[in-house]
């Protein structure tokens, strides 16, 4: 029953899907392209292993977000270098508001048993996150450029060329700081962005956008760390101290990730504040 029900709906879902693309009006399912999303969900194991759905779904979200913030942040990159810094904020902001939902997100995984999950993972073998081409690009572009992690995709082409145009272009923290500079705040070297940013924090009114965003960037920043810290933990509690998919040693390669940071000259600044 339960199969006659499955091949009943795949196949009114393939005709439907065709039926959208000719002469019906404009709807919700053809704007959004329903039937075809729907489709893009193939389990591998077998007989269907009842958590391999949601682990599918939970990874497809992630990378319709990862889109959207890459978007948001190649928009911000041009309005800085317009000296637009209320658009760009703007951005940045929901940016982060996006990321405020990735962080969360990663809890959904936990309803998973570790034994539902170990029904289907070895299916997955030796496919990791680590692969995941659009957070390798929202590392590259926000600033943490990585030639062995840019090497690791060549047998990839178009993950490949995707991330070698990342490496090659300005990221977020090379623009910032072109501007920083170019207003006179700070010549290029660490210690006059760090001042620069000290600068910025002891009157937040005379730098209003400057403030903004910096207090911005150190947020999406923050919200990087607190979502590899919340995979971490998930990891862990869903497979203790096993290796990888991927071939890493798991939880404890994935600890080191936590010290990467985009923007150390904000961090750093924080340190040095003081009222004058
Ligand atoms: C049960 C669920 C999950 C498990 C057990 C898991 C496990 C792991 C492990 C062990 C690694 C280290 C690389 C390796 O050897 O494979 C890793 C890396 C990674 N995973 Fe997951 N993961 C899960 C879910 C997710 C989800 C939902 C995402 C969302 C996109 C994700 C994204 C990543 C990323 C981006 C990395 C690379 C991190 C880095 O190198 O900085 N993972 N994962």
């Amino acid at each position: 029953m339960k199969d006659d029900y499955a091949k009943f709906s795949l196949k009114s879902a393939f005709q439907m899907a065709e039926e959208y693309g000719k002469n019906a009006p404009l709807s919700y399912n053809k704007y959004l392209k329903v039937p075809e999303l729907i489709r893009l969900q193939e389990t591998l194991s077998e007989p269907s292993s009842h958590d391999e759905l949601l682990f599918i779904i939970i990874h497809q979200t992630y990378e319709l977000w990862f889109k959207q913030i890459l978007h948001e942040i190649d928009a911000t990159l041009d309005w800085i270098k317009e000296g637009r810094l209320f658009r760009a904020n703007h951005s940045l902001r929901s940016v982060i508001s996006i990321e405020k939902i990735l962080v969360a997100q990663i809890h959904l995984l936990e309803s998973m048993a570790p034994i539902g999950f170990l029904e289907f993972r070895d299916k997955l073998n030796p496919a990791s996150g680590f692969q995941s081409m659009q957070f390798r690009e929202l590392e590259f572009i926000s600033g943490a450029k990585d030639e062995k992690i840019l090497n690791s995709f060549k047998d990839d082409e178009y993950a490949y060329g995707r991330l070698t145009k990342r490496y090659n272009s300005p990221s977020l923290a090379d623009v910032f700081w072109k501007f920083v500079c170019g207003n006179g705040l700070a010549t290029d070297t660490h210690e006059d962005r760090v001042n620069a940013i000290i600068a910025i924090l002891s009157v937040p009114e005379k730098y209003a956008e400057l403030y903004n965003m910096q207090d911005l960037l150190i947020e999406h920043d923050e919200m990087i760390v607190a979502w590899r810290s919340n995979h971490i933990l998930m990891v862990e509690r869903m497979l203790g101290m096993k290796h990888g998919t991927g071939g890493s040693e798991g939880v404890g390669y994935l600890t080191t990730t936590l010290a990467k940071k985009f923007f150390p000259e904000l961090w750093e600044a924080r340190t040095h504040l003081t009222i004058s």
